[in-house]
């Protein structure tokens, strides 16, 4: 098999993952494909914890290998969180967005939690592709659950889904009828689907060179040592990018925007 058929299948397969869990995000890319729309993705986005055994490294080592390459590195102070975002040379495939979030910065009863998740993690899964698919590895009760996102929504996501896809993000710039973000968000608002409102609808400027906006992650029933109960899961995105001066289309991120973006999956943000 040819490394693009591997790459190609791996997209599909975290695609499949993440479409079972958030049924919303394929209903939103099936309203633009009968709208004529071919959708690619601009990004993918994982998230982990600076844990030795499971960094943002341990993720992207799986992609690295189909040939996707390091760019820009980014800082969210607050959240105390730092992220990667990886590019192939084929302009058509996903950018790889991975953040982690920095366990000494955070209350230390996280990352002794996190230090319980990881061990329960073989080895052998890390090493492997399915990793980025393989959801809890872990088991949790919700009552742990609900203490770290009392400190952190970001950390207590990862504690209910472990690893697979947190978001894909729709890439406007490959729309044909729908040319700015505001199109996008009127389209998915009249058909019935909540956006983030953090920040605004919009966030960041075309002079930023990004623009993006996200639905509002639906609840799923998660399975807790107690028992079932609903966590935010995961949410669609949506950016159209700008050119630079030089002409080339800007690839990065900005992390003010991206920092209102990962409230898309708070508990208190619900509308
Ligand atoms: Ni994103």
């Amino acid at each position: 098999m040819s490394t693009t058929h591997s790459l190609q299948k791996l997209l599909d397969k975290m695609w499949l993952d993440y479409t079972q869990l958030n049924p919303a995000a394929k209903k939103i890319h099936d309203c633009f494909v009968q709208e004529g729309e071919k959708v690619l993705n601009d990004h993918v986005a994982y998230r982990t914890f600076n844990h030795p055994k499971l960094g943002l490294q341990s993720l992207a080592q799986h992609f690295e290998k189909y040939g996707y390459e390091a760019k820009s590195d980014y800082i969210f102070k607050e959240k105390k969180l730092y992220a990667k975002h990886y590019e192939h040379s084929n302009k058509e495939l996903p950018k790889i967005f991975i953040s982690e979030l920095e366990l000494e910065k955070v209350e230390p009863f996280i990352a002794d939690e996190v230090e319980k998740m990881v061990q329960e993690v073989p080895t052998s899964l890390i090493q492997s592709e399915e990793i980025l698919t393989c959801g809890r590895p872990w088991k949790i009760n919700h009552k742990t659950y609900l203490k770290l996102a009392e400190v952190s929504e970001y950390a207590s996501w990862v504690s209910a889904f472990g690893f697979r896809p947190n978001h894909f993000t729709v890439n406007i710039n490959a729309l044909k009828k729908f040319k700015s973000v505001q199109d996008v968000n009127a389209f998915i608002q009249a058909k019935g689907f909540d956006l983030n409102q953090s920040g605004g609808l919009i966030k960041g400027t075309p002079e930023e060179l990004l623009e993006q906006s996200s639905t509002m992650a639906k609840e799923v029933q998660v399975q807790f040592s107690e028992g079932p109960y609903p966590v935010p899961a995961c949410y669609y995105e949506f950016a159209k990018r700008y050119s630079m001066p030089s002409g080339e289309i800007y690839q990065g991120f900005i992390a003010k925007s991206a920092d209102k973006i990962f409230e898309s999956t708070n508990r208190t943000k619900r509308v």
